[in-house]
């Protein structure tokens, strides 16, 4: 079976068309600080729109307890969707209540209306089949057809995502459909040599990433926090930086099968060690097997990647022809420790080929240093979605939607 996509829905005029978006965007006192994923939405929205349907929006926002929690609701993403449109936009106070069935009853063919975050329903996360199932049942009483277009959520077995696609006829939006059309060229003969580049901060949410793409990729990068874990496991001592000691024998079984399999695993030669974790802390660049040499001592905490790694980085993937990169190299929310990142996406954005940035964190990166998205093949708008689906493991919200 293929993806459905939305002309299997039939003519829209009318429908109530609900809309599974993935509006999960960074929020600093109220206020958006990257609105790639309102951004991403918008092809979808715009075909409703322009196919007269009654345009229902939902998604989550955070992660609240299962109830309602103001810090996390959408109504900033609510007006920044209708600024982007320019058109207005309803909001509804709630997700399955008086609030959202009165603003679903009020909409007009070619209008669109916002519900409150789903999560402020526990029954959106519930383990429990027949919790998720019942919150699914009563979203479904609010449309006609699902358009599910949350590509950052395909990876969670939740009720607007998986359980209410088999309520509702349901279909792929365009976001979900292009997204896949790029991360399906990383796994099917990808142009060679082909690198990935991983950074952020923990091994252990990369290890599944790492073990299925060893005999599949040419070149392996290895940044951001989790590069400590690497090197001790290479025997050098990492002072105070991040290290997962649960993961070191896992990652000296890959820094083996690597060398046995001919791939190129290269990690960092220096590293920008900090006094302390702050934006203003002293710092040293130092060497990757003298990182206790620092006037820190065993207190200093690695921040970065050194400039001679991150001019080697930028050296192998400038020299490949595909390239995904998942996770920020430094603290590159701290200027001092962002020419790691800063390096990597230059790059990227140089690559004679298919370059692809994985992720929320990393696509804010790469906005947050100056660069915009056209400047790179692909900037997906899943993180953890896009690592699962480059694992090769088997998604729920894309399964349901017939995607095998
Ligand atoms: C993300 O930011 O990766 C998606 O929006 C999924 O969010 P979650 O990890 O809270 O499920």
């Amino acid at each position: 079976m293929t993806l459905r996509t939305l002309d299997s829905l039939g003519p829209l005029e009318g429908k109530r068309v609900i809309v599974r978006c993935d509006l999960n965007v960074p929020l600093r006192d109220g206020v958006i600080t990257d609105d790639g994923r309102v951004r991403a939405s918008l092809p979808t929205l715009n075909a409703l729109i322009n196919a007269g349907a009654r345009v229902i929006v939902c998604s989550h926002l955070g992660r609240p307890d299962g109830a309602p929690d103001p810090q996390y609701s959408l109504e900033p993403v609510a007006q920044r969707l209708s600024e982007l449109l320019g058109a207005p936009v309803a909001f509804a106070r709630d997700t399955v209540g008086e609030s959202a069935k009165d603003a679903v009853a009020s909409l007009e063919d070619g209008g669109v209306v916002v519900i409150e975050n789903l999560r402020f329903n526990a029954g959106e996360t519930a383990k429990d089949d027949a919790e998720r199932a019942a919150f699914a049942g009563q979203l479904a009483e609010l449309g006609d057809v699902l358009v599910s277009d949350g590509f950052g959520v395909v990876h969670r077995k939740q009720a607007s995502v998986y359980d209410l696609a088999q309520l509702l006829p349901s279909a792929a939006g365009l976001l979900i459909a292009a997204e896949l059309d790029v991360l399906d060229r990383l796994t099917e003969n990808p142009e060679r040599p082909y690198a990935v580049v991983l950074g952020g901060s923990k091994v252990s949410d990369k290890l599944g990433v790492i073990s299925h793409l060893l005999p599949r990729v040419d070149r392996i990068l290895v940044g951001g926090g989790m590069l400590f874990t690497f090197l001790k496991a290479q025997g050098h001592e990492v002072a105070s930086s991040l290290l997962e000691e649960d993961q070191l024998d896992t990652v000296r079984g890959y820094i083996a099968e690597a060398a046995e399999r001919g791939v190129e695993l290269v990690l960092p030669t220096d590293v920008v060690v900090a006094e302390k974790f702050a934006a203003d802390a002293a710092h040293e660049v130092v060497a990757a097997d003298a990182i206790e040499s620092t006037a820190f001592g065993a207190s200093g905490i690695g921040l970065d990647i050194g400039p001679e790694t991150a001019a080697r980085f930028a050296d192998v993937v400038r020299g490949s022809k595909t390239v995904f990169w998942n996770g920020p190299m430094g603290v590159f929310e701290f200027p001092a420790f962002a020419a790691g990142t800063k390096a990597v996406a230059q790059a990227l954005t140089e690559v004679d080929g298919l370059s692809v940035v994985g992720g929320g964190d990393s696509a804010a990166a790469v906005r947050q240093l100056g660069f915009s998205d056209d400047q790179f093949g692909h900037i997906s708008t899943g993180g953890g979605a896009s690592l699962e689906f480059l694992e090769g493991k088997k998604l729920p919200g894309l399964e349901v939607l017939g995607w095998v």
